[in-house]
């Protein structure tokens, strides 16, 4: 577990995070194709802003540095696609990386919507 190591409090949110773990250790365990990995990495694109909006929808503002570091991921996650694409990274290497990546997310950015959310 790298992503939903840490719970957040907020029911929407842990899932994503246990279903992108889900698909890295799919991956990892080389139960799905290894070019599905470009998909895995834009649903985890995709789940910044979802979050963002659960935020909102709960009636609260999103931290805008947290914000500001969502975006600062999402272009290293758009910019390791490429790079995976065009073979320059591993793809085993790349989704190792971002285990370590979202490990730091969860642990300095998302544990703490759960504490101001309620
Ligand atoms: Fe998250
Ligand atoms: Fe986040």
């Amino acid at each position: 577990m790298w992503y939903s190591s840490v719970k957040v409090g907020i029911a929407e949110i842990d899932m994503d995070h246990s279903n992108i773990d889900s698909m890295l250790q799919l991956y990892f365990a080389d139960r799905i194709p290894q070019n599905y990995l470009g998909q895995i990495l834009s649903s985890l694109i995709k789940h910044f802003s979802f979050e963002e909006e659960v935020v909102v929808e709960l009636g609260h503002e999103f931290p805008p540095e947290h914000k500001q570091e969502h975006q600062r991921l999402t272009a290293l996650l758009e910019e390791m696609i490429a790079g995976w694409q065009a073979g320059r990274i591993d793809g085993k290497t790349a989704a190792e990386e971002v285990r370590s990546l979202l490990l730091v997310h969860v642990t300095e950015f998302d544990v703490v919507l759960g504490k101001t959310t309620f």
